[in-house]
């Protein structure tokens, strides 16, 4: 069971003025054996002092490995909660507890345990965006870096569910030439991308590639010329050889491209309107220093989940791991 929220409402509503967070957060991590882990959605603030940054893969490895007692996981709800079930010793804990995400919204566990009822002949190949009951109900967890090794080891007479991201799903399918029951989930971030606009900034910009990550749907992915994780699109910034690079994921990463690489242009890809923020992620966004500051200075808000249920997720988690083999870091699903 996860810690009541409300007993874990700290005093974020006291004032910080005169505290110098990014001091008080480096005291703390050293004073707490703490590591900090950051996705690449997070704000600049949070990545530059990250002990890592990386993908989902790439930071649930890292979680594992860790000899560090606390992981301070500037993400989102699901990955604090893969880093405690692969690291039950550790005290993991979350800036924000309400950091969910519209993928692990849309699959509740009843209604996937259902789905995976009505169709016993098939396997679960669940993609991580989702809640620690759902994995336990999944054969096989992904991530976006990890998804296309993995499905190539199934054999393909094996009926397969993927879920809940139809479009990583329905993207993986095409490649494959492989038929899968597909849960009806998106993400609201790159759901929101328009392809006029798109279209538009590709005129504006002529012969400047596309780079897009797979929870995008089709109509942007045919646009793309390189698909692939957060990881995959930050190594393919690094060695397009033109000027300018089109973003078609969460904008926050683009903050790792203009330190790596000053001197080259990267735009984030538009929106509906061409220029609303509907690509920044929420759920990421809630996370802040002071945030980060406070859950370090208190250990909360904590992880916690029930050793039965963990057990039963770190299944499908292991398998993953087993199955992924090489491919962290790598984060490549490849060119189109
Ligand atoms: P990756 O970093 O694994 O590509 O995942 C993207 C994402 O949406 C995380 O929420
Ligand atoms: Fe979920 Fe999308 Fe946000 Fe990733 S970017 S956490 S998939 S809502």
């Amino acid at each position: 069971m996860f810690l009541d929220k409300a007993s874990q409402m700290t005093v974020q509503t006291e004032s910080l003025s005169g505290i110098d967070i990014r001091a008080e957060i480096d005291r703390l991590r050293k004073d707490r054996n703490a590591v900090i882990l950051a996705h690449y959605y997070q704000r600049p603030e949070i990545q530059d002092l990250a002990d890592y940054i990386g993908d989902s893969l790439e930071l649930s490895k890292k979680a594992a490995a860790t000899d560090a007692e606390v992981i301070a996981f500037c993400g989102v709800k699901f990955m604090a909660e893969t880093a405690k079930i692969l690291s039950p010793e550790k005290t993991v804990i979350l800036p924000d507890l309400d950091a969910g995400c519209s993928l692990e919204d849309s699959c509740p566990p009843e209604k996937f345990a259902q789905f995976r009822k009505a169709n016993p002949d098939h396997i679960a190949l669940t993609y991580i965006n989702c809640s620690t009951e759902v994995k336990a109900l999944s054969d096989i967890i992904v991530t976006s870096s990890s998804a296309e090794t993995i499905l190539a080891q199934i054999p393909k007479d094996q009926k397969i569910i993927f879920g809940p991201d139809r479009h990583l799903g329905g993207y993986l399918s095409r490649k494959f030439d492989r038929e899968m029951l597909l849960w009806p989930g998106v993400c609201i971030v790159h759901e929101a991308f328009s392809e006029t606009e798109l279209l538009k900034l590709k005129a504006q910009n002529p012969g400047a590639p596309v780079a897009a990550h797979p929870e995008c749907p089709p109509h942007i992915i045919d646009h793309a010329d390189y698909v692939g994780s957060t990881s995959g699109i930050l190594n393919f910034a690094k060695t397009f050889p033109g000027q300018t690079l089109i973003v078609a994921t969460e904008p926050h990463i683009i903050h790792q491209m203009e330190l790596a690489l000053p001197d080259k242009v990267f735009i984030g890809a538009p929106g509906a309107d061409g220029q609303c923020a509907c690509n920044i992620c929420p759920y990421m966004a809630l996370n802040t220093l002071e945030k980060l500051y406070l859950a370090l200075r208190d250990l909360k808000p904590q992880i916690e989940i029930e050793e039965g249920l963990r057990l039963q997720a770190k299944k499908s988690l292991d398998r993953m791991l087993e199955m992924a083999g090489g491919t962290v870091g790598k984060g490549d699903l490849g060119a189109r």
